[in-house]
């Protein structure tokens, strides 16, 4: 095993092979929430109640990536990134959700891929980054068993459209944050909560995704196809044994109930008993349909969570400790600075046999920046993804099945509940103006990547 200053972290010695990128997500940069003939989303819906996003802030204008990917893709290629991910939003170019297609909202996809594939990106697709149609939230959204039909059209549709170009798909980006945020917590869209409504999304996602993966590898025998996870390094408050059962909980909930059944384990039930409740939504046929063998797992990870036992917290019966109350290095969503996180998340994941590959698709933090003589010095990001990188690098030298690494994210953006205030970009966005400043990490991504020359 290499300890940390052993690692030489050069971007040859990750393999010529591996993938380096920068992630984004449409309802977080678009912006254009109305124009030509989109639909509405919930995220559009949710936004427009007060109280429920910071200052009541909303993604109507966000990046206006909507108009200026050129601008921002040319910002990719100056940086020396050579993969793009970004999601399609589904009410764009569906706007009930359904059939009949809004022709100009794949056009506008056909654009931002073909200007990727010009400017020598090869752009990566996801398929749902969690604006769902409200229509189909009025029928129910992920609640309602029709979703895998109605997801499976929306995937044959975007297969169908792009896959001439786009070899790099993934499915769905974070159940546990959608469903778990969306559909138990009520603090992102839809705003539902409460267990009816969370098992029966558990379950409806877990088919989709299964569902959304046949589809693709049919039509496309040779995509890589791949679907993405939270996931959080957990470790007990204490060695008490209520603490350590706790954690067990926390760990089967947070990083084991999306991929186990779609690696043919099942959901944990055993460690996670509330889970049970599912059966109520499981019918005869579907523990053959749940499991997809996917070409890569996306990984997306920021933090750890330290956790201790709660008679408080139902199902759970779980708690986490705040970073805030540790005395430990925080960002500005109040996360823990620990790039260590990465590197057990890599080893945990990589146990699995039934994986055959993971990129981490998704790593970075928000930090006050401050724009300064036309410069954002943003030494704490740099060092962020650094330290990170040189986790992963440790685990990829100890063998481990990982193979890339997209930073979240391109450019400052919507950032859900939170609103524009933790700024996650590579590049700084002056939301008056819409100017683009290239952070120091930025640049340091960029020169870093400038190095490889194999
Ligand atoms: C992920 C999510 C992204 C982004 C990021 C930072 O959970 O996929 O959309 O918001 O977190 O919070």
């Amino acid at each position: 095993m290499k300890d940390l200053g052993q690692v030489d972290l050069h971007p040859n010695n990750f393999g010529p092979d591996f993938q380096w990128g920068v992630s984004t997500a449409a309802y977080q940069i678009e912006g254009a929430h109305d124009i030509d003939g989109k639909g509405l989303s919930i995220w559009d819906v949710f936004t427009s109640r007060r109280g429920k996003v910071k200052n009541n802030q909303h993604g109507q204008v966000a990046c206006d990536f909507y108009n200026c990917f050129e601008n921002d893709i040319r910002y990719v290629r100056d940086l020396n990134i050579p993969n793009f991910r970004f999601s399609v939003s589904w009410p764009r170019i569906m706007p009930t959700g359904r059939y009949p297609v809004n022709q100009p909202g794949i056009d506008y996809y056909n654009r931002v891929i073909d200007f990727c594939l010009e400017c020598g990106i090869e752009p990566w697709l996801t398929l749902y980054h969690w604006d769902l149609p409200q229509a189909l939230e009025l029928k129910g959204g992920w609640t309602n068993r029709e979703i895998i039909d109605w997801f499976s059209d929306y995937t044959e549709l975007c297969v169908k459209s792009f896959g001439d170009r786009v070899k790099n798909w993934m499915v769905m980006n974070e159940p546990s944050v959608f469903t778990g945020a969306g559909y138990f917590l009520g603090i992102h869209a839809p705003g539902k909560t409460g267990l009816k409504n969370f098992l029966p999304a558990i379950h409806h996602v877990t088919l989709s995704t299964s569902a959304a993966g046949r589809i693709l590898k049919n039509i496309l025998p040779e995509a890589k196809v791949g679907t993405t996870f939270s996931c959080s390094h957990i470790e007990p408050n204490t060695s008490s044994s209520r603490d350590l059962a706790a954690a067990k909980r926390v760990d089967a909930l947070l990083n084991r109930t999306f991929i186990e059944p779609v690696l043919g384990l099942g959901y944990p039930m055993e460690d996670l008993p509330v889970l049970r409740r599912l059966e109520k939504y499981i019918k005869a046929g579907d523990e053959a349909l749940m499991p997809f063998d996917f070409d890569f797992i996306g990984l997306q990870n920021y933090t750890r969570e330290i956790v201790k036992s709660s008679f408080f917290t139902p199902y759970v019966w779980a708690s986490l400790v705040k970073a805030e109350k540790r005395n430990v290095p925080i960002t500005e969503m109040k996360w823990e600075v620990y790039p260590p996180s990465i590197y057990h998340i890599i080893k945990k994941f990589n146990a699995y046999p039934q994986i055959r590959k993971i990129i981490i698709t998704e790593n970075g933090a928000a930090f006050t920046d401050e724009l300064k003589d036309a410069e954002v010095r943003d030494i704490e990001r740099t060092d962020y993804i650094r330290e990170n990188l040189k986790y992963v690098l440790k685990a990829k030298d100890e063998g481990c099945k990982v193979d890339g690494y997209f930073v979240w994210t391109l450019t400052d953006n919507f950032e859900w509940a939170e609103g524009y205030h933790p700024r996650f970009g590579l590049i700084y966005v002056d939301f008056e103006t819409q100017e683009r400043v290239i952070k120091h990490s930025g640049l340091w991504y960029k020169s870093f990547l400038k190095q490889k020359t194999r």
